[in-house]
């Protein structure tokens, strides 16, 4: 689907879109950690009508996650401590990868890690795949630094992505968490070492009290926030690390309607990524591409693509 006619309209929107040497038929991309690797999804609806799907979080070995509960709802969004449950590299590159190359839309793996050692050797594992592009999950806990994640200090992440840069021709998307200072000085970092694309945001850390109990629900005491509360956070990132940085963005964090994606793509973002919204209706992500169209024929373009980075601050 790379060019939509809009629903009430004549006027044909182009969708295709590119982040950096990648292109995608349209904007809109599944979230890691929120669409598994497709399968469920696979026999009701059409996936080669997303722009892509990013697979849920990968790791070295297998993990079983965090214990239960990992998942707590509070008023102003989801708050989830899965701890990247994943049947490991290994397992995805034989048993699941083949099957996710057959939807006929870009495949990006999300890969996660506790050092620097463990993003290179997936990185070099992924690499001899026909993935297109890998999303580097830097808000990670790093092992050998405490439980600081490695996404927030910018000499890290500049040494974890210069590292992987070294051992891949494949397009490397670098996502960040919010929880910094300074979004533009880890970006700038990520730009520096050699990454094509940044993905901007994770979720945000936080905790969810049970007064009865007097306890964290989480079980893993802090949890990420996500969802529609999010947003303006992310899209203030977004359009920092846009102005900051000369590499594509690709846009999440809230978004559950067109109007969302598109202030994303005018904050600076190439592309969007659906997470939270998927688990409460699934079929939004779906609609979304023709939606946003439709809100484009009407403004008068014929391409989605003019939106990227038209923000007009005061
Ligand atoms: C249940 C759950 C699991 C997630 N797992 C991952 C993951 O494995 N890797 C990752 O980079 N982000 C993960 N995320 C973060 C999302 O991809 C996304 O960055 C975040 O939720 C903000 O977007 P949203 O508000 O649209 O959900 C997860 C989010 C949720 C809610």
């Amino acid at each position: 689907m790379n060019q939509v006619n809009s629903p009430g309209t004549s006027k044909q929107v182009r969708t295709e879109v590119t982040v950096g040497s990648v292109r995608l038929k349209n904007p809109v991309l599944a979230a890691s950690g929120t669409f598994g690797f497709g399968a469920e999804l696979a026999p009701y609806y059409d996936l080669s009508c997303l722009g892509g799907i990013c697979t849920t979080g990968l790791t070295l070995q297998p993990r079983v996650g965090n214990p239960p509960p990992r998942v707590a709802e509070t008023k102003s969004g989801m708050l989830n401590a899965v701890g990247l449950q994943n049947p490991g590299v290994d397992v995805f590159v034989t048993e699941i990868l083949p099957e996710m190359l057959t939807y006929d839309t870009a495949i990006i793996v999300n890969v996660a890690g506790n050092s620097k050692e463990d993003y290179v050797e997936m990185v070099r594992i992924l690499s001899a795949t026909e993935v297109t592009a890998l999303e580097l999950n830097l808000s990670c806990p790093n092992v050998s630094a405490g439980c600081m994640s490695i996404g927030a200090e910018p000499e890290q992440v500049w040494e974890v992505v210069a590292s992987c840069r070294a051992v891949t021709d494949k397009p490397l998307w670098v996502k960040l968490t919010p929880n910094v200072t300074s979004i533009s000085a880890v970006a700038r970092a990520a730009e520096e070492a050699g990454a094509d694309a940044l993905v901007l945001i994770n979720t945000l850390l936080g905790i969810a009290v049970d007064l009865k109990t007097e306890r964290p629900v989480l079980r893993n005491n802090t949890g990420g926030l996500s969802g529609p509360a999010i947003k303006p956070v992310a899209l203030r990132m977004v359009h920092e690390a846009h102005r900051d940085t000369n590499l594509p963005i690709v846009g999440l964090g809230g978004i559950a309607a067109a109007e969302d994606a598109l202030e994303f793509m005018l904050c600076g973002a190439s592309a969007v990524q659906v997470g939270t919204a998927s688990m409460i209706d699934p079929d939004l992500i779906f609609r979304l591409p023709a939606e946003m169209a439709a809100i484009a024929s009407a403004a008068g373009h014929d391409n989605l693509a003019r939106y990227t980075g038209q923000l007009r601050p005061w």
